[in-house]
């Protein structure tokens, strides 16, 4: 598998997760994107105005995401959230 940060925290860079979903798909294997700092800040930082990149199951390839929500949601320290794009992790290269 792949895993991608949108952002990492020590140098808040989002990784370039379109590209990284083209790989995932072109090997057929996963790619995981960490959205645990990216996932309450990204969404809104878009409606912003800020030129945010896709980071999200909108990108081809993406099969999991992760989002920390005892970071910006406001939940008890320790609590986090994985999504996956599918019921089937295994199925790598559906998309939507
Ligand atoms: C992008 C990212 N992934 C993972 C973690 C780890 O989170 P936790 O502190 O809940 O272990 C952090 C923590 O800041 C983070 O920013």
């Amino acid at each position: 598998m792949i895993v991608g940060s949108a952002p990492g925290f020590p140098h808040g860079i989002i990784d370039p997760i379109e590209e990284l979903g083209e790989l995932a798909v072109s090997y057929g294997i996963c790619l995981h994107v960490d959205l645990c700092l990216g996932g309450f800040v990204l969404p809104f930082a878009r409606k912003l105005g800020y030129p945010i990149p896709p980071f999200d199951f909108t990108v081809q390839g993406v099969t999991s995401i992760s989002a920390d929500v005892h970071k910006y949601g406001l939940a008890p320290k320790g609590t986090s959230i994985v999504l996956y794009r599918n019921h089937d992790i295994r199925k790598v290269t559906t998309l939507y």
